[in-house]
C-alpha cells in the first residue's frame, strides 16, 4: 500500500477525480472547432472520438504537475485540450485496421467503423494539427508566458513525435508478429506511451517555471508512470472485459503483440506497475513542492481497472 488513507479521505479523492474529470470535459468540449462548413464531416468525426471520455489522465496530470510547482494560472488550460487531442489521435490511428484493427474504444464503435478509414485518416490528421493550433493560441491569450510557451510546444511536439509517441508505435508496428527482446519493448513503451505522459507533466512544470533541473526529475517520473501505465494497460487487455474498459479485450493476443504480460506473466508484470508507481512517487516527493491529490492519482493507477 503505497497511498496510506482512511477510506473517507480515499470516497473525497474519487469524488474530486469525478469534478476534476467533469471540468475537462467541459474544457475539451470548448476549445473543439465548431462544426461548419464543406469539411463539416471532420470536425464531427474529431468530436466524436475526443467527447467519448477516456480518463483524461494526461490532461489531469498536467493541470496537477502545473499546480504542484505553484502553477495557478489557465495558460495550462489550451495545453490540456492540446494534448488530449494528440492523445486522441493517437489512439484513432492505433485503432485502424492497418494496425491494431479494433471496432470499440471509449464505449463507442472506432472512428473508422462509423466515418469510414479515409475520415478516420483525416480525423487523426486533424487533431494533431489543430493540437498545435489549440496551443499556438496561448501566445496571443498569454502574451506575457510567450518563453514558457514556446518551450512547451517543443515539448509538445518532440514527445509526440519520431523521437516520442510516434516512434514508439512504429517499432511497435514493425515488431508485431514475432518474438521481442525485452530491451527493445522497454524502448517501445518508453515512447508510445511513457512519452506523452512524461510531456504532460513536463508542460505542467514547465508552465508554472519549474527549474531545468525539477524538469528533469518530473521527466523521469512521468517516464516511470508511463511504463507503469502501459504495463496495466496490457495486464488489462488479459483479465478485464471490453464492457468495464470500452475497448476490445485480447487486442494483443489477436495481433501477436509481445507485452510484459506475454514475457513475464501476470504476477511479475503487476510487479513491475508497482514498482516503477513507487519509484515514480518517490521521485515527486523528492520536490520541494506538494500535491496531495496528485500522489493519490498515481497511487490509484497501480490497481486501475480501466
Ligand atoms: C490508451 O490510453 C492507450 C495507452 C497508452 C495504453 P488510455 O488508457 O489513457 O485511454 P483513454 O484516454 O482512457 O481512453
Ligand atoms: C497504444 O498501445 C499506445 C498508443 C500510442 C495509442 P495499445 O495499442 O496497447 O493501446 P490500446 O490498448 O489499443 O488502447
Ligand atoms: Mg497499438
Ligand atoms: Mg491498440
Ligand atoms: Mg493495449
Amino acid at each position: 500500500m503505497i497511498f496510506k488513507e482512511t477510506a473517507e479521505n480515499m470516497i473525497d479523492y474519487k469524488t474530486l477525480q469525478r469534478k476534476k474529470t467533469e471540468e475537462i470535459e467541459e474544457l475539451l468540449v470548448s476549445y473543439l472547432p465548431k462544426e461548419e462548413g464543406y469539411q463539416k464531416i471532420i470536425m464531427e468525426a474529431m468530436a466524436y472520438s475526443l467527447t467519448a471520455g477516456g480518463k483524461r489522465l494526461r490532461p489531469m496530470l498536467m493541470q496537477e504537475t502545473y499546480r504542484l510547482f505553484g502553477g495557478m494560472g489557465k495558460v495550462v488550460e489550451p495545453f490540456m485540450a492540446a494534448l488530449e487531442m494528440i492523445h486522441t489521435y493517437s489512439l484513432v490511428h492505433d485503432d485502424l485496421p492497418a494496425m491494431d484493427d479494433d471496432e470499440l474504444r471509449r464505449g463507442r464503435k472506432t472512428t473508422h467503423v462509423v466515418y469510414g478509414e479515409d475520415m478516420a485518416i483525416l480525423a487523426g490528421d486533424a487533431l494533431l494539427n489543430y493540437a498545435f493550433e489549440t496551443a499556438s493560441s496561448a501566445f496571443e491569450a498569454y502574451p506575457k508566458e510567450s518563453l514558457k510557451i514556446g518551450k512547451a510546444i517543443g515539448i509538445l511536439g518532440k514527445k509526440a513525435g519520431i523521437y516520442g509517441m510516434l516512434g514508439g508505435q512504429v517499432v511497435d508496428v514493425k515488431e508485431t508478429g514475432h518474438a521481442v527482446e525485452k530491451e527493445v519493448l522497454d524502448f517501445i513503451y518508453a515512447l508510445k506511451t511513457g512519452a506523452l505522459l512524461e510531456s504532460a507533466m513536463m508542460i505542467g512544470a514547465v508552465l508554472a517555471g519549474a527549474e531545468e533541473e525539477e524538469l528533469r526529475v518530473i521527466e523521469r517520473a512521468g517516464g516511470k508512470i508511463g511504463l507503469a501505465f502501459q504495463v496495466q494497460d496490457d495486464i488489462l487487455d488479459v483479465t478485464s472485459t471490453a464492457e468495464v474498459l470500452g475497448k476490445p479485450i485480447h487486442s494483443d493476443e489477436k495481433n501477436e503483440k509481445t507485452t510484459y504480460v506475454t514475457l513475464l506473466g501476470i504476477q511479475e508484470a503487476e510487479k513491475v506497475v508497482e514498482k516503477e508507481s513507487t519509484e515514480a512517487l518517490e521521485l515527486i516527493r523528492s520536490l520541494s513542492g506538494v500535491n496531495p491529490y496528485l500522489e493519490w492519482l498515481i497511487g490509484e493507477l497501480i490497481h486501475r481497472k480501466k
